[in-house]
């Protein structure tokens, strides 16, 4: 059983906790320094997920929301490798995705955006890396969606992430953006990570993954930890 210790957080890597621009963020923040909490056998070992307590269809957000058809969009595939600080996989890692639908609402009450819901998209999915640490979704392209930050504020198309690995101990929670995106540089929770850091954020398209007729690849890789890690939201 390994035991080492996981490396401590990289700050360079992930935004500061109060990012003025991004309003809630200074409200919602904790005002004094974290206590650091010992890494013990229980963040170290487990407990770990099994494949078997997945639902039928979780890494399809084209079919697990399904009632009366396929939901309305534009399919893409998106796919990519958990590594930690190394460049090594994290396999067995619970890969969870969030995400709005492809007119940019989400099914939540809180959400008031005058946009559709659409009746076959549920928005969420989740898988386990595989021994490369490999995870994909087939899902659909999320639309932007208006924000009360500032005046005119849309946030890009994202996907939000979970990330447990390699045990229940460990998340991580990021968004995933798209290339080329024109509203990344009016982000402010995207721009909350320094500019050597967001571009982790941001998949690319991929024609290798591009699937012929059916879906386009979009390509991002995942990493936990180290001077290279993907930010992340504490
Ligand atoms: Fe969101």
């Amino acid at each position: 059983m390994d035991m080492k210790p996981f490396t401590p957080k990289d700050n360079e890597s992930h935004p500061p906790l109060i990012h003025p621009p991004y309003k809630s963020s200074t409200s919602r923040s904790p005002s004094k320094d974290p206590i650091i909490v010992p890494q013990t056998i229980s963040e170290l070992t487990g407990p770990t997920f099994d494949h078997s307590e997945l639902p039928e269809h979780s890494t399809d957000l084209t079919m697990n929301g399904r009632k009366t058809g396929e939901p309305l969009g534009e399919r893409i595939i998106v796919t990519g490798r958990i590594l930690d600080e190394n460049g090594d996989p994290v396999p067995n890692a619970m890969v969870e995705i969030w995400q709005a639908n492809s007119a940019g609402r989400y099914i939540d009450s809180e959400d008031h955006h005058q946009a559709p819901l659409d009746p076959n998209f549920l928005g969420a999915g989740r898988m386990l890396t595989d021994k490369d640490g490999w995870y994909r979704f087939l899902t659909l392209r999320p639309g932007a969606y208006p924000w009360g930050n500032h005046p005119n504020a849309w946030r890009p198309p994202h996907i939000h992430f979970s990330i447990f690995g390699a045990n229940i101990m460990t998340r991580l929670v990021t968004q995933m953006y798209f290339e080329g995106d024109p509203l990344l540089q009016y982000d402010p929770i995207c721009a909350s990570a320094s500019e050597e850091a967001r571009v982790r954020m941001i998949a690319d398209f991929s024609l290798e993954h591009t699937e012929e007729g059916f879906a386009l690849g979009y390509l991002w890789d995942i990493v936990i930890r180290g001077p290279k890690a993907t930010p992340f939201e504490d």
